[in-house]
């Protein structure tokens, strides 16, 4: 069934969240605006971050240092606006969460007291082709404590001829090197494929080993709904600046299970997860703060946390389970479009790596191109649909809940039917 445009826009005069989308700035091309499909890399602006930076500056300009604790809101406990939110969208309870650095440190820091190696479990299991920056991580932390990466990673690939993982064929592998496995991390939805891992069925495998599970959920946090205290995952970090919007290089975040609350895990310390209480009392001989913020390190990124609490508060306005059934309408109205169009086109032109499951997906959907895929992308771009390349052949995009409209959606997948059928573009 062809959906019309006048269907797309009746679907976006019914949508509750419709007004949401003016709380964002929406990049414009000489008075036009984009059609930005890329929250899936870098989030748009909420309206109120410049307002809640603004504050941040004007305390910083008329009390110096004593913002921490004489400012209307006082810095010593702006993270205390972030965590509820926070707590919410991870599924987890608030003192399981922290903000703070930034995803590529936090991995690090949860490597150093999640990863640890004794005896002849020293095997860390991922996704073959995770995000480098996790790659990275898991051979220096491998090599830190005296291994060889080609021993001690083991990748999970996908079959012959197919583009994503099978639930089963991760848990086989686990299953396999149970015996030898210290750690299970994958991402929560893989940056390239947009495939959505099964979370708890990693954990429970992980656990039932004898490992320990962790996530990185660059592309899950915000993105899909998760559970992560329910599901006992150990421990996972995310950014902000993709699907929560909360700015380039904005500050992270970290889930630890209170599970490991107690344990007085190792860990790289720093003054700001000294017990609050004592903490400037600067003695000898660290002791942490109870709960996830044992693992900061520095002090507070007041201004990172701004950013970060106006795009929380569209969150919290909007309803997290709203976000998630309009996401779950947005995203399927597009896949009946994709799929339409791939039927038309006689499964020549396109290929879709994300998979078709909406069980297994989050908002991005990943294109193989089988035809002038550079071009139709350059020409995509140009005319003001902004989604990314990835080589050699692939075209990203992700039109989320709370900016995109089903309109924006009709729009990008009619014009990419133009371009498909044109003899050339
Ligand atoms: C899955 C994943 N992991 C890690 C990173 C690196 O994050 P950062 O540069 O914030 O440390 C990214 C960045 O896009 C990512 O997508």
């Amino acid at each position: 069934m062809h959906y019309t445009l006048a269907q797309a826009e009746e679907m976006d005069r019914k949508d509750p969240l419709a007004s949401f989308r003016n709380r964002f700035i929406i990049p414009e091309n000489e008075g036009r605006k984009l059609v930005y499909f890329l929250g899936n890399s870098l989030g748009l602006q909420p309206v109120n971050a410049s307002a809640y930076m603004e504050r941040v500056m004007k305390d910083w300009s008329t009390l110096g240092v004593e913002s921490f604790f004489q400012a209307e809101e006082p810095w010593m406990h702006y993270h205390d606006k972030l965590t509820g939110t926070l707590s919410r969208i991870v599924g987890a309870k608030p003192q399981e969460v922290v903000v703070m650095n930034q995803l590529t440190v936090n991995l690090h820091l949860l490597l150093v007291s999640f990863y640890r190696p004794s005896g002849k479990r020293f095997k860390i299991i991922c996704e073959a082709k995770a995000f480098p920056s996790d790659q990275y991580a898991f051979e220096t932390h491998v090599r830190h404590h005296g291994f060889n990466p080609d021993e001690a990673v083991i990748e999970v690939s996908p079959r012959e001829g197919e583009f994503t993982l099978r639930t089963e064929d991760i848990l086989d592998t686990i299953r396999l090197h149970a015996d030898e496995t210290a750690l299970v991390l994958f991402g929560g939805i893989n940056y390239y494929t947009g495939q959505l891992f099964d979370i708890e069925a990693i954990t429970k495998a992980a656990q039932a080993a004898g490992a320990v599970a962790g996530f990185d959920l660059a592309h899950a946090a915000g993105n899909v709904p998760l559970q992560l205290h329910d599901w006992g995952t150990d421990f996972a970090c995310w950014c902000s600046y993709k699907y929560l919007n909360s700015g380039p290089g904005a500050i992270g975040g970290a889930f630890i299970h209170e599970k490991h609350h107690q344990a007085n895990l190792p860990r790289f310390a720093g003054w700001w997860g000294y017990d609050m209480h004592n903490r400037f009392k600067m003695e000898k001989g660290f002791v942490p703060m109870p709960g996830a913020e044992g693992w900061q390190l520095s002090t507070p990124a007041v201004l990172l946390y701004a950013a970060h609490r106006a795009a929380l508060e569209i969150v919290q306005d909007a309803g997290w389970d709203r976000i998630q059934d309009k996401r779950m309408h947005l995203n399927s109205f597009l896949w009946d479009l994709l799929e339409e169009l791939d039927l038309e086109t006689g499964g020549e032109k396109i290929r879709f790596i994300t998979p078709a499951d909406p069980a297994a997906r989050g908002c991005q959907v990943s294109m193989l191109m089988l035809k002038n895929g550079k071009s139709v992308y350059n020409k995509l771009m140009e005319e003001g649909f902004i989604v990314d390349w990835r080589e050699p052949d692939v075209i990203r995009f992700a039109p989320v809940a709370l900016y995109n409209t089903y309109t924006e959606v009709w729009r990008f997948v009619t014009r990419l039917r133009e371009l498909l059928e044109a003899e050339s573009v």
